[in-house]
């Protein structure tokens, strides 16, 4: 059975073929002519926590490839409540083709993927957002041509998306460089993790943003606060204040420097206006790619 948890199980190659897989559809999209390939099969999307992103995104790739989908919310799931995530995935894989879950806990799309008898997608855990680093990858081979040795700095928290943009550049080939306050970086198990799976990779820590952004061919951030650490959003704001992705920033990158963010973002947070509506700021490029990188996934998983 493929998953698709954590990227851990996937090659460079496979990620760079997916993405050029998703260049294709993206072409036949815009020409009005994606093919029916994922015709009689059913999506369901299992969300804990709210998104506009993923879930458009994947629902209308299930429209558009001939599929359909189905959205369950927390409130009607109760995974793990009404019953065991063991018992939901045992019934409900029987009924769709694959599952894309978005959980508080990565423990919970693990568990749901040993019992599931279809392709489980993680949607976003608060460990890992790989769906994420695919769109964001198939940005950077539009825009750059290739992964291979280009320079990403995120500035910001050490979070689920930055983890698997960091897997995924370790795996392609790119550089990752986070800059993050202390007590905010990479955990040594995730160092550990990333040490096993990339092979042409590197991955450094710089405390300074500043230094941080000097080679970078992306600037990256993403919320201080993810969704889950609501309690915390007036201690981060403290502590990230000084990893603000604003003009004097984006001075220091190279010309050629791009600015990236998953979104949704917090504009005066961890982005100044100016940046996110300014003229290297491709954040909504990201946010339509996730649609056609989910296409290839989707096709990967299931045609
Ligand atoms: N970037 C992203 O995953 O957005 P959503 O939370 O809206 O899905
Ligand atoms: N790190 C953010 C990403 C949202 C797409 C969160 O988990 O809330």
């Amino acid at each position: 059975m493929k998953h698709f948890l954590d990227l851990l199980d996937w090659t460079g190659e496979d990620i760079v073929q997916l993405l050029k897989n998703a260049l294709k559809l993206k072409k036949a999209h815009a020409r009005g002519k994606n093919k029916p390939i994922l015709q009689g099969k059913v999506l369901g999307l299992i969300f804990e926590k709210p998104s506009l992103r993923t879930r458009v995104s994947f629902q209308a790739a299930m429209a558009q490839l001939g599929g359909t989908s189905l959205f369950i919310s927390q409130a009607d799931a109760g995974l793990g409540k009404r019953e065991s995530i063991a018992d939901y995935a045992r019934a409900i894989s029987q009924y769709v083709d694959a599952v894309v879950l978005r959980t508080f806990q990565h423990a919970t799309v693990e568990q749901f993927a040993r019992f599931a008898a279809c392709p489980v997608i993680n949607g976003l855990s608060d460990y890992y957002h790989p769906c994420q680093a695919l769109g964001d990858f198939l940005t950077i081979l539009e825009i750059f041509g290739d992964a291979k040795g280009k320079t990403i700095a995120f500035v910001g928290d050490g979070n689920n998306v930055a983890r698997s943009l960091a897997l995924a550049s370790g795996k392609v080939g790119a550089r990752f460089v986070l800059s993050a306050p202390k007590g905010f970086g990479f955990d040594q198990a995730f160092l550990d993790v990333y040490q096993q799976s990339a092979v042409n990779g590197h991955l450094s820590e710089q405390l300074d943003p500043f230094q941080a952004v000097l080679d970078a061919d992306v600037v990256y951030t993403d919320v201080w606060a993810s969704m889950g650490q609501e309690g915390e959003v007036d201690e981060r704001r403290k502590s990230f204040e000084h990893y603000q992705v604003n003009a004097d920033l984006m001075k220091l990158a190279p010309a050629h420097a791009k600015f990236m963010h998953c979104l949704p973002a917090h504009r005066g947070e961890e982005v100044t206006e100016d940046v996110f509506e300014g003229d290297r700021s491709v954040v909504f490029q990201q946010a339509g790619n996730r649609m056609h990188a989910q296409k290839a996934l989707l096709q990967w998983l299931l045609e």
